[in-house]
């Protein structure tokens, strides 16, 4: 596997193998690999003929009160994982080669109304950092595929609209979360869980699996949405959100739709959690 910092080398490696006519599958990250992040490589390498990767602690979507300084950077454990899941070349940018004007000055990429509730409301600015920098990195790859896990559904609902309004020739393949047994939804904000937090952080997962079946029987989602709220608090988490909301557009579900998610956030010691479930009625 190339790993590289340079976009001209980035470049000249994907345009030798454009000119060989393979199709290329991307797969950007933030780093601190687990098997979610393994999965989205191994499902990028089964759907084309080059998969590359990107490692980038994006400093654009994090908010001013959140840590991106001790965000976990593992890199050489990362290349490893990248390396036997079959990732051909590496991306490994600075931030200064990302915003070499500085963030300030950098132009954006704001997709509007799926960025707007739940997490967006929760961390303002977070999903103008998040399309920016994957706008930005689609045009430096410009991949024919890229996958995306959808433990971030939101995030996956924002790049797939930044994609359609912007015309751009991607396919965004959304991969199935990977979870523990007890549920939880592997992330790399799971390593600031102690021992007794892994515990009661299950509680998040499973509550939307119960507010999953209430809902095929009963239409009164935000009375079922506040109890499953209440039932996540009780057990030891606190809760930022819990919405029924259509699955497309992330608007309020309405009784009449049929493809739903509930997309929940909740904070546990110092990790906030986000899960989420689709539900076809
Ligand atoms: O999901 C992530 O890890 C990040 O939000 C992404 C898509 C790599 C953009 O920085």
């Amino acid at each position: 596997m190339q790993t590289t910092q340079d976009i001209d080398t980035l470049r000249a490696t994907i345009s030798a193998w454009r000119q060989q006519g393979l199709k290329i599958a991307f797969v950007p990250t933030m780093g601190n690999l687990h098997q979610g992040h393994i999965t989205l490589v191994e499902k990028a390498k089964s759907v084309a003929d080059k998969v590359v990767a990107s490692i980038f602690v994006n400093p654009m979507q994090f908010g001013a009160n959140e840590d991106i300084d001790n965000y976990p950077r593992t890199m050489a454990a990362d290349q490893e994982k990248l390396l036997a899941a079959g990732c051909e070349l590496l991306f490994t940018p600075t931030p200064s080669i990302i915003y070499p004007k500085g963030l300030d000055k950098q132009s954006y990429v704001e997709v509007p109304n799926v960025s707007d509730g739940y997490c967006g409301e929760s961390r303002p600015g977070h999903f103008r950092g998040v399309s920016t920098v994957v706008c930005k990195l689609f045009n430096l790859v410009q991949p024919d595929i890229a996958c995306f896990g959808l433990k971030d559904y939101q995030q996956v609902q924002v790049i797939q609209t930044m994609v359609e309004d912007l015309s751009m020739p991607i396919e965004i393949i959304p991969v199935a979360t990977v979870r523990e047994d007890s549920g939880l939804a592997l992330s790399s904000r799971n390593n600031y869980l102690t021992d007794e937090e892994k515990k009661i952080a299950p509680a998040l997962a499973q509550n939307i699996q119960w507010l999953a079946k209430e809902i095929v029987n009963n239409n009164d989602f935000i009375g079922l949405a506040k109890q499953a709220a209440d039932y996540i608090d009780n057990a030891g988490l606190k809760t930022d959100y819990i919405h029924i909301c259509h699955a497309r557009t992330l608007q309020p579900a309405s009784e009449d739709d049929k493809e739903l998610v509930i997309l929940a956030a909740a904070h546990c010691g110092k990790a906030r959690l986000i899960d989420n479930l689709q539900v076809f009625l």
